[in-house]
């Protein structure tokens, strides 16, 4: 059975009131398209086809990691007239699932239910009993259970709005009937439009017998028409995420005030206190606690490393049994070894630091490659930067740079030298010496301070 998926995304979503596109408005960190074709693809079928409308080129663009076809529909007459457009696109194949750019969250495994329920059938719906079905297309049923039709709310009278039982959009059919039921609809309606919904009654009047399958949950199948909703399923979509890693041994401090917009891998006991933001990739290992107000972006953490609060970390890798922040920005290409020290308000980027060295207070280490057991004083800058060429610093092992120092790229600090605090270093500094660069301190013996004089 080759299988096609259709994913209808040429809505306005006016009631976004937006510039973007809705299918490009994120949900954790990703276009809600971009949520369903991971779901597409994990079922693995033949081809996807999307149904874009306006701003195709953005759409595109923005999902250009998946291997789809785009057909634009230009003018939008409806779910049906989306889907005709998808059908020469799937000639070739035996079935044809239908999906929702705007509904981000529906599962791999209700999907699969949904194509087993079509099995026996050339059609099959996900239904779903709504507390408030109000806008959705409610299932008409005849005295045996069967499927006759689905009503649009807009063209329901009161009694049909009374069914709880609605149309989720998502549908399975087998390809060539459905072409032909595509072929008899008509736009006769409250709306004028050409409804997918319409296949139902057509098939049932073939004598099919339309199957139905059920999401596992509401929000598998619930929409985004605006910010409110859209944020509604961030929450459910997060809150899903905090307790799948607090079931796999992370402690959240507050399942409420963690946000993943990625992938986290965290080993066991691991601790994540309030307002932690995780983006992109990143891996914690045992025992990591992170703790207030921290951004993790495309980072690994070794074990029994201490983030603590208000850290921004993003292409870095720290070793084991390091203490970073508060207060620590590790910009990409950061390569922290273990049982380093990165303190407040430090910065590093493209920089490794080597075992047990520190930099607790005020620094910025730029393009250096630092060696095991070296502190670094406050205030040391790497001044890595002359407005057009990046230049190396290197120090070596056990070196300690005294407080305020300026290390002026391209430089070199010899193993286990010292630098003086104040000092410009321009040129190497030699291994196991004293280097300083700074005015030499004198007094002026009997000078004496301007005094003011009394107003007469
Ligand atoms: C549709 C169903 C309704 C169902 C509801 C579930 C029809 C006629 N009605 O109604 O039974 O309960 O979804 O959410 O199908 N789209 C296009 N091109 C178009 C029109 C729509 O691509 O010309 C896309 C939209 O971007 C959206 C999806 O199809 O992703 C559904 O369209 P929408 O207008 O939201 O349908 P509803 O009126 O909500
Ligand atoms: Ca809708």
């Amino acid at each position: 059975m080759k299988l096609g998926v259709v994913i209808l995304a040429a809505g306005l979503g006016k009631r976004m009131r937006s510039s973007l596109p809705k299918v490009l408005h994120p949900l954790a960190g990703k276009p809600l398209l971009a949520h369903v074709l991971e779901a597409a693809e994990t079922i693995e079928p033949t081809r996807i086809v999307v149904v874009h409308g306006h701003a195709g080129d953005q759409v595109r663009a923005a999902l250009d990691g998946h291997s789809c076809t785009w057909v634009e529909q230009a003018e939008q007459r409806g779910t049906a007239h989306a889907v005709m457009q998808a059908m020469p696109a799937l000639a070739d194949l035996d079935r044809v699932l239908v999906l929702y750019g705007d509904v981000p969250l529906i599962s791999p495994a209700t999907l699969e239910r949904l194509i087993a329920a079509a099995d026996g059938s050339p059609l099959a719906l996900l239904t779903a009993e709504l507390p408030d079905p109000t806008g959705y297309g409610r299932i008409l049923r005849d005295t045996e259970g069967r499927i006759e039709r689905i009503v649009e709310e807009r063209d329901a009278d009161e009694q049909q709005r009374r069914i709880r039982e609605s149309n989720t959009g998502f549908l399975i059919a087998d390809r060539a009937r459905l072409d032909d039921w595509l072929s008899r609809i008509d736009d006769d309606n409250a709306q004028g439009e050409y409804y997918l919904t319409d296949v139902t009654a057509l098939a049932a009047a073939d004598g099919v017998d339309v199957a139905s399958a059920r999401p596992d949950s509401l929000t598998e199948v619930s929409g985004v028409n605006d910010r409110v909703q859209l944020a509604a399923l961030e929450r459910a979509w997060q809150r899903q995420q905090a307790e799948r890693l607090m079931r796999a041994g992370v402690t959240l401090q507050d399942p409420a005030r963690f946000d993943l917009r990625g992938r986290l891998t965290a080993a066991s006991d691991c601790t994540i206190d309030v307002n932690v933001v995780i983006e992109g990739e990143v891996e914690i290992a045992a025992g990591v606690h992170i703790g207030p107000n921290c951004v993790l972006r495309d980072c690994t953490i070794g074990a029994n490393t201490e983030i603590l609060a208000n850290c921004v970390i993003e292409g870095a890798r720290v070793g084991a049994d390091a203490r970073i922040g508060p207060f620590a920005r590790l910009r990409p290409g950061s390569e922290l070894a273990d049982a380093t020290h990165v303190g407040n308000f430090v910065e590093t980027k493209n920089t490794r630091l080597g075992a047990g060295s520190k930099a607790n207070h005020l620094t910025y280490l730029g393009d250096a490659v630092i060696g095991a057991g070296v502190n670094i004083g406050a205030g040391t800058i790497t001044c890595n930067y002359d407005g057009a060429n990046k230049s190396r610093t290197e120090i070596g092992d056990r070196a300690f740079i005294g407080s305020n120092s300026a290390l002026v790229a391209p430089v070199s600090i010899g193993e286990g030298a010292t630098i003086g605090a104040g000092s410009v270093i321009t040129r190497t500094a030699p291994a196991e010496q004293l280097t300083l660069s700074r005015a030499r301190q004198h007094s002026v013996n009997g000078w004496q301070r301007p005094q003011k004089q009394p107003k007469s």
